[in-house]
């Protein structure tokens, strides 16, 4: 799959068991999630570009710094879900920018609607902009988000899809639109069942996030 990442690494496993396991409780639930954020942050940050500067050591002598333009970035959650990964990544690019999506799924045709955008208008001072989802299932919401964001002016090129679950027929949907959009998923499960959910998946993830 073609301008896909897929995480590998021990820790993910980990929080992998916890989201899928129904009787892992709230606490376990948020902690995995948020801990698979800063895993997918790291990945998604990991080419951002730089700025160079010089400090001064406590030993007087001059270095040469790097440090990254998180300034020029913009996060996209898409409510509920994505603002599980906020913290996560704001905690490894403190400084970028926050704009909430947010999108309820009509459960009977599976469409998504959108009830809430806090785009700002001043789109083109963002290089980079990740949305973020727990769940790609069926790409809807996704591909709504990212018709808003075009729309307002912001490149496909500089848009990364951050989940931790990813389904087949959502990474081709939102392929199928935007080739150009990058997306990292912890894992790309099996397919969706017959109602839109990702098979195994772990359940409603806004619903285990906040409710549960
Ligand atoms: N949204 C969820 O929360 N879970 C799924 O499996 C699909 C969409």
């Amino acid at each position: 799959m073609s301008n896909v990442t897929v995480l590998k690494h021990p820790v993910v496993d980990n929080c992998l068991r916890y989201l899928r396991d129904k009787d892992a409780d709230i606490v376990q639930f948020r902690r995995s999630l948020k801990h698979l954020g800063l895993f997918l942050a790291m990945e998604a940050t990991a080419d951002l570009p730089t700025r160079q500067y010089q400090v001064e050591t406590p030993l007087n002598i001059t270095a040469d710094v790097a440090e990254a333009a998180d300034d020029t970035v913009l996060l996209i959650p898409i409510l509920r879900a994505g603002l599980g990964f906020v913290e996560s990544f704001l905690e490894v690019i403190p400084r970028a920018k926050v704009a909430h999506i947010g999108m309820a799924r009509d459960h009977e045709t599976l469409e998504a609607k959108v009830y809430l955008s806090t785009l700002p208008k001043n789109v083109d001072v963002y290089q980079r902009v990740y949305v973020m989802d727990p769940m790609l299932a069926t790409g809807n919401s996704c591909v709504k988000t990212l018709d808003i964001l075009v729309e307002g002016g912001i490149k496909p090129e500089s848009i990364v899809v951050a989940c931790a679950f990813a389904a087949p027929e959502g990474i081709n949907q939102v392929h199928s639109r935007y080739p150009q959009v990058k997306i990292i998923a912890a894992t790309v499960d099996k397919k969706l069942n017959e109602v839109g959910y990702i098979i195994p998946g772990c359940g409603d993830a806004g619903d285990r996030l906040y409710l549960l």
